[in-house]
């Protein structure tokens, strides 16, 4: 779906990579295009280092031919592009569709800029339709699910599964998708979060995102600026 819109973002972001840059490769179905688009790039001689965000980054940036490196190798990346979830007015993230956040939310933060790529579809005027993933460490996951429960915020919370198997991210942990339908203020939910024991990281990505490129279906494409 909007396959054209997302294509429509990637191929604009490219133009935003230069020669010798390191950069944050995200990860989702609109970075599969910039992923597609860089390696092209690369085949005409653009030198770029680039560190994945999640396993499956890693593949097919490698598939593609362009030269990968791991955080711990670089002080400093010049540019994270990454797609979202979900994204407000003031540029704040719902992110972990795909169960990268943490990596996503590491690599970006040690990024110059972080850049969204995305379909016209994430825009929302508040968060919360799409349901927050928060990381958690398996062991008491049941404790992190009926505090958050407990606080009246959340409506209903999913342990993540996939193929009928709770589903593990790169990292060994679980994901709770919690559904709030509105948040009223992502920053504090953030912070509420983080106190809770036993959770690793939120998909709240909050004052992260310097900009946003937009893809519509009809070919168009809308950059905002954010901070
Ligand atoms: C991966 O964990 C996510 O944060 C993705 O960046 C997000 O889900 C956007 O993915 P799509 O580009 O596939 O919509």
């Amino acid at each position: 779906m909007f396959e054209q819109a997302k294509k429509n973002a990637a191929v604009f972001a490219t133009n935003l990579v230069s020669h010798g840059m390191n950069i944050g490769l995200g990860s989702g179905t609109t970075v599969y295009w910039l992923i597609r688009e860089l390696a092209q790039r690369v085949k005409l001689g653009l030198q770029i280092t680039v560190v994945p965000t999640s396993q499956e980054t890693a593949r097919l940036a490698k598939e593609a031919g362009i030269r990968l490196a791991v955080l711990n190798d670089l002080e400093q990346l010049s540019l994270t592009i990454d797609g979202a979830d979900e994204i407000d007015h003031a540029g704040q993230l719902i992110k972990g569709g795909g169960g990268a956040l943490l990596q996503e939310k590491m690599v970006a933060a040690a990024s110059s800029k972080l850049i969204i790529i995305a379909d016209s579809s994430k825009l929302v005027q508040q968060l919360g339709q799409f349901a927050l993933p928060v990381e958690v460490i398996p062991y008491g996951y049941k404790q992190v699910e009926q505090t958050i429960l407990k606080a009246g915020v959340c409506k209903q919370i999913r342990l993540r599964k996939k193929d009928g198997d709770i589903f593990i991210t790169d990292h060994h942990h679980c994901i709770l998708d919690c559904e709030f339908e509105k948040i009223a203020n992502p920053s504090s939910l953030n912070v509420f979060l983080h106190l809770i024991p036993g959770v690793v990281e939120t998909g709240l990505f909050i004052d992260m995102a310097n900009q946003a490129v937009i893809g519509y279906e009809d070919g168009r494409v809308e950059v905002i600026n954010y901070r």
